[in-house]
């Protein structure tokens, strides 16, 4: 059995008040930060002076969901100041198993996001490079999108990989994962979970125990 890790998206936070926000998602794992730059996909949230606040908080773990271009010179930017995870989106990248180790190198978790459309083909022979994999369940850019069942296939690929290969790298999941999906999710081998909508839209600690129910039970 492993683990279950539960990351709220913040992008469905109130932005006005992260402060208690992140108060409210303290029993959290970590908290998902969804760093967009209107290019890789159209939509514009954080930079680096954002990040750096939420790090000052202190409450919880920072990992990094970047959708930006360019990962190869950002990701070890990222990294640099001092957050649990940094993950970069393979489409994105000219370099990844360079990026992975310039991440590692500032102590950071390393993670690579596959886009829905992307094969694990790509991707299976640079996963040793990697600490975690976001096999995307939404195309990246919004919350509050509907979950995709048609990713499920990779993600128990992937899962297939990791026990073949003895690997312990985690299986994120992330865009629609709520209550009614959340366990089809973890089913095919996911064990880390983003949750935006699901877990702000109610009260979190309660949406954060539901969810981590319904995963442990698979
Ligand atoms: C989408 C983001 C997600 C998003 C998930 O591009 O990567 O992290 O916030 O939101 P929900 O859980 O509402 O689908
Ligand atoms: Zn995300």
């Amino acid at each position: 059995m492993t683990d279950v890790r539960i990351n709220p998206s913040i992008l469905a936070a109130d932005f006005a008040n992260f402060e208690r926000e992140f108060e409210r998602i303290s029993s959290a794992d970590a908290a998902h930060v969804d760093i967009m730059d209107n290019h890789f996909v159209p939509n514009l949230t954080f930079g680096q002076p954002m990040v750096e606040r939420l790090q000052s908080l202190g409450t919880l773990p920072l990992d990094l969901h970047l959708m930006i271009e360019n990962p190869d010179h950002w990701a070890p930017h990222f990294a640099e100041m001092g957050v649990f995870s940094v993950t970069f989106h393979l489409e994105a990248a000219t370099a990844p198993a360079t990026i992975a180790r310039n991440i590692k190198a500032f102590g950071a978790r390393a993670g690579v996001a596959l886009r829905p459309g992307t094969p694990f083909a790509m991707i299976e022979e640079l996963l040793p490079h990697f600490d975690q994999l976001l096999i995307m369940t939404v195309e990246p850019g919004f919350g509050g999108q509907k979950f995709m069942p048609e990713t499920m296939p990779k993600l128990r690929q992937a899962r297939e990989w990791a026990t073949r290969t003895g690997s312990e790298i985690w299986l994120q999941v992330d865009g629609g994962v709520g209550a009614e999906t959340i366990e089809k999710a973890a089913e095919a081998g996911a064990d880390t979970f983003v949750a935006g909508s699901a877990v702000f839209r109610g009260e979190p600690a309660i949406e954060i125990a539901r969810l981590r129910e319904l995963a442990a039970t698979h």
